[in-house]
């Protein structure tokens, strides 16, 4: 469909006060387990979203045969709003997300929410919530945009109904400390042409069984390869990849069939600037393990919202083979992630102009 929606008028509930008068920040965060009790909600029905509406967090009513439960009809986003030493809180280059949710929904013919749209719902979520705002580095606000199919139909095709509602949880970065990576080369995840390059919550469904393989193995997540030769990294699962081979930055070329991560676009524009090499291109897992084998790639990362910049530790095989690396925490991983998150949390010059504050 992919039009483009009339601005919607926001109803402020009269519940909200209500539902915050009690909350508070539980000391530890986690990642998106602690939600703050409002949400937006707007409903598409008749072609047109209709009023938005910023109130209390309460459970929906949809019907059992609604789209999105029938055939996971679902697209999602992920931001943050950031507050350490901020007066007011700074989002993160969220027009990307609201371009890449528009992408999404067309990519599986839902009803697009404009740019201005998307703004007006998380701006009007985080400055409800600024009290709510973790100051801790690392932590901050995740906000959680998702757009579902709500029609009762059982029938395979588009939905009549759908509801667009942004929650949120303040949070911490996902995966603390390192991480310890599984090689998935049983399953695939996703094939060019596929959906892999839009952000449907069915993409990350497909990762779940391999991940709970991944931690029964002691290791945190397991990395996709190319569903053809089984050979070339994607992505791991939620997150996208770097290497650092003879000091260049390397990183899977987007061919389709991975997220063009907001993350990853803020690493390849920084490190560049940064005075370093960034290469995208086809990365053969065995030549990767050879090179970590002779020094040549000392680290590895995987970033993403939830993750920022994560270190990886030790790459493995089911058959128990462990290939650790030289550096597990990362040397210029850890000047990376610095740069970056100096940006998000407000501390360094926005030479990119990536921060928007949310004033009011
Ligand atoms: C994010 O980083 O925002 C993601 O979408 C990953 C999610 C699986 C937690």
């Amino acid at each position: 469909m992919g039009e483009i929606d009339e601005m919607p008028n926001l109803v402020v509930d009269a519940n909200i006060q209500s539902a915050l008068a009690d909350f508070e920040l539980p000391t530890e965060l986690g990642f998106g387990r602690v939600l703050v009790p409002v949400m937006y909600r707007c409903d598409y029905a008749d072609g047109v979203w209709q009023s938005g509406h910023l109130g209390a967090l309460e459970p929906l009513s949809i019907s059992p045969a609604a789209k999105v439960l029938q055939y996971g009809h679902q697209v999602f986003e992920g931001l943050k709003a950031y507050k350490t030493g901020l007066n007011a809180p700074q989002l993160f280059r969220p027009e990307m997300n609201a371009q890449r949710l528009a992408s999404s929904a067309e990519r599986i013919d839902m009803p697009c929410v404009s740019t201005a749209h998307f703004m007006q719902a998380v701006e009007a979520v985080v400055k409800v919530c600024d009290a709510f705002i973790p100051t801790e580095s690392g932590q901050s606000l995740y906000l959680r945009p998702y757009i579902m199919g709500t029609e009762a139909d059982l029938g395979l095709g588009r939905s009549d109904t759908y509801t667009f509602i942004v929650l949120a949880s303040p949070s911490e970065i996902i995966q603390k400390g390192t991480m310890k990576v599984l090689i998935e080369r049983e399953r695939s995840r996703v094939a060019i042409g596929g959906t892999g390059d839009v952000k449907l919550g069915s993409n990350y469904t497909a990762g779940i069984a391999s991940a709970r393989r991944a931690n029964e193995q002691g290791f945190n997540q397991s990395i996709w390869l190319d569903p053809e030769s089984r050979k070339m990294i994607e992505e791991l699962s939620g997150m996208n990849f770097f290497a650092v081979i003879d000091g260049e930055l390397h990183t899977p070329a987007l061919l389709g069939s991975i997220l063009p991560g907001i993350t990853r676009d803020s690493i390849v524009q920084l490190a560049f600037a940064m005075g370093y090499k960034v290469v995208e291109r086809s990365i053969n897992i065995d030549t990767l393990l050879a090179q970590i084998g002779s020094g040549q790639c000392r680290e590895v990362f995987a970033c993403g919202t939830a993750a920022v910049i994560t270190p990886i530790s030790e790459f493995g095989e089911y058959d128990g083979t462990r290939y650790p690396l030289a550096e597990p925490e990362g040397i210029i991983t850890a000047e990376l992630k610095g740069a970056l998150v100096d940006i998000q949390e407000g501390r360094a010059a926005d030479n990119f102009g990536w921060a928007h504050p949310v004033i009011g």
